[in-house]
């Protein structure tokens, strides 16, 4: 008997169960399945909100592809998620078709009404009003999300409108009790929606309480509105009496949009940005989000150096990918904005060469100031809610959808009648030269309002693929300025790291945006991370925040899914296909 009365045999098994690769050459607990992930063999939808997450997984068990659930859920989330899941607002979605072996971008953001212009938003003074350009009527822009979901469906789908909108008809007909999570942001929101008819009388009991957890929320305008939509696909709701309902509700507060807005309400299905991270690649939105040009753009510069060595969230780690967001955030002020109105330098902001440029000008032990760092190229001249969700199905397709009314309930307004909010995005423009905007981001000419166009966005729906071209992680995230940096730390969690998409998903992250000059963190950062970064030269933000809330699923190379709802907002869920 040895000194401990240790069972020598046991221990080794023991020690060859925790490094079993070692053992046997084969983990028994792969990466992808650590810190429990929800695991399918068949089809998975990710959302923000459980109820709709199933619906989208029943979907999928009705035979529904994967662009039939995201639809579905798409609309469930209008229902089940009103600050952020909408009608009333607009998105992108990415899709992957795995028979034609394509990826695509769907484009359904909101349009600037044909009769805004670029100083709507400058009051006497010529500053900038934000009340207006965020809370008022004037702050929606045209919404393209009904255009958007339908076009998908349509287009890509394999059941009927009829059967994908129903769920969300039925929930929104009969009820759905009120979570502990829409109970708190109703609460939270209160006094803008309570100023406001139509909110007031959609989001609140009859006589002004606000809901608690467990009653039952019914919408019944809402639910008249999605059957319109399954009756008439779009045309129900950019036509007829939606329609008329927008125009009513704009002629009596003062809002631009008009009939003819809403009937030149256009979809676009544009080719992605897609780049190569080591033998990885990205394929993510293009303009008129930002997303996808400065993804690929960071992880160019972020490829340079050995990541792995340098130790995740290390503060040599975290200064590099701080030093390479400053960059990438000083060239979106002056080149990123609706391609249709802008010549978007993107085959130059997403160069390889480009991004050894910049990777140059990255002091390696001394943070830069943002006031030093400006647009690169050479040659040419409050809480806030969005929502992401992903699904995959048995057939290897997948979307990867973020959509948003931009603030949380958007401008607060609905429309009285249709049961929905409006959104408040006509505030992603740069309604003047260097004024930030509700996420703290400057921009000038390139996102200057315009009739007709679409506002810049941050929203980076993501696909991954391995290098054989097989997909391997859809995500995406809200947040507003932070979701590309977001976005991006999941991918390198997973691609750099080995961690699975829960472990990815929970890791501590952080960003920075060039201005204003401050690294935002998440607590989980040690605060001898958070020194060593300070002796660097970076500017810290006081306190830890949370940065975004991604919905991903990922997959192993023997197709088993991996489906990881972010923990920082409680109600979200991973579903598998029942
Ligand atoms: O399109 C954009 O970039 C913003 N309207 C997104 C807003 C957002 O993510 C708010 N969510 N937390």
């Amino acid at each position: 008997m040895n000194k401990f009365n240790v069972n020598p045999v046991g221990t080794a098994l023991l020690l060859c169960f925790w490094l079993s690769s070692y053992c046997f050459g084969q983990p028994l607990l792969s990466s992808q399945a650590r810190f429990h992930p929800v695991i399918s063999q068949t089809g998975m939808v990710v959302s923000q909100e459980i109820i709709a997450s199933r619906v989208g997984a029943d979907i999928l068990a009705k035979g529904g592809n994967a662009i039939d659930a995201a639809v579905a859920t798409g609309f469930a989330l209008a229902v089940t998620l009103p600050r952020a899941g909408n009608l009333g607002g607009g998105g992108f979605m990415m899709v992957h078709l795995a028979e034609e072996n394509k990826t695509i971008a769907i484009d359904y953001r909101e349009m600037a009404p044909a009769e805004a212009y670029k100083d709507m938003f400058l009051d006497s003074e010529g500053e900038v009003d934000s009340k207006k350009a965020r809370f008022s009527i004037q702050s929606s822009g045209v919404p393209g999300t009904v255009a958007g979901l339908v076009y998908a469906q349509e287009t890509y789908g394999k059941l009927s409108l009829k059967e994908v909108i129903k769920p969300a008809i039925n929930l929104a007909r009969n009820g759905i009790p009120v979570s502990v999570s829409l109970a708190e942001s109703l609460a939270s929101r209160s006094e803008r929606l309570q100023s406001d008819p139509g909110s007031k009388e959609y989001f609140f009991k009859a006589n002004g309480n606000g809901y608690a957890p467990g009653d039952l929320l019914r919408q019944r305008d809402l639910a008249a509105s999605l059957r319109r939509i399954a009756a008439d696909g779009a045309a129900g709701f950019y036509k007829g009496k939606t329609a008329d309902l927008i125009v009513a509700q704009m002629e009596r507060s003062g809002g631009l949009i008009t009939e003819t807005d809403l009937n030149n309400y256009r979809v676009i299905e544009r080719a992605p940005v897609c780049g190569d991270y080591r033998s990885n690649r990205i394929c993510a939105m293009p303009p008129p989000s930002s997303g996808g040009i400065h993804l690929v753009q960071m992880l160019n510069i972020l490829e340079r150096w050995d990541l792995q060595t340098l130790g995740h969230n290390s503060a040599d780690y975290i200064h590099r990918l701080v030093e390479s967001m400053r960059r990438a955030y000083a060239d979106r002020s002056l080149y990123l904005g609706d391609p249709e109105f802008f010549p978007v330098p993107m085959a130059q902001l997403i160069d390889k060469k480009y991004a050894a440029t910049l990777a140059q000008q990255i002091d390696l032990d001394h943070a830069s100031r943002s006031e030093d760092v400006h647009p690169g190229l050479s040659d040419n001249g409050e809480s806030t809610e969005t929502t992401h969700f992903s699904t995959w199905d048995q057939w290897g397709n997948l979307v990867s959808n973020t959509y948003t009314l931009n603030f949380s309930y958007g401008s607060g307004i609905s429309v009285a009648g249709a049961g929905f909010l409006l959104n408040n995005e006509m505030d992603d423009f740069s309604a003047k030269p260097g004024s930030p905007n509700g996420y703290g981001l400057v921009g000038g000419i390139a996102n200057s309002i315009q009739p007709g166009k679409r506002p810049l966005s941050s929203m980076t729906p993501t696909i991954v693929f391995d290098s054989s071209g097989a997909p391997i992680l859809a995500t995406g995230s809200p947040g507003g300025s932070t979701i590309i940096t977001v976005v991006m730390q999941i991918i390198l969690n997973v691609l750099e790291f080995d961690m699975g998409i829960a472990e990815a998903t929970a890791a501590a992250r952080i960003h920075h945006q060039w201005l204003p000059d401050t690294v935002y963190y998440e607590s989980g950062i040690s605060t001898d991370t958070m020194g060593l970064l300070r002796e660097m030269g970076h500017i810290v933000n006081a306190k830890p925040g949370r940065l975004g809330a991604t919905e991903s699923i990922q997959s192993n190379t023997n197709g088993v899914l991996f489906g990881a709802a972010d923990p920082r907002r409680h109600g979200s869920g991973a579903v598998s296909q029942p």
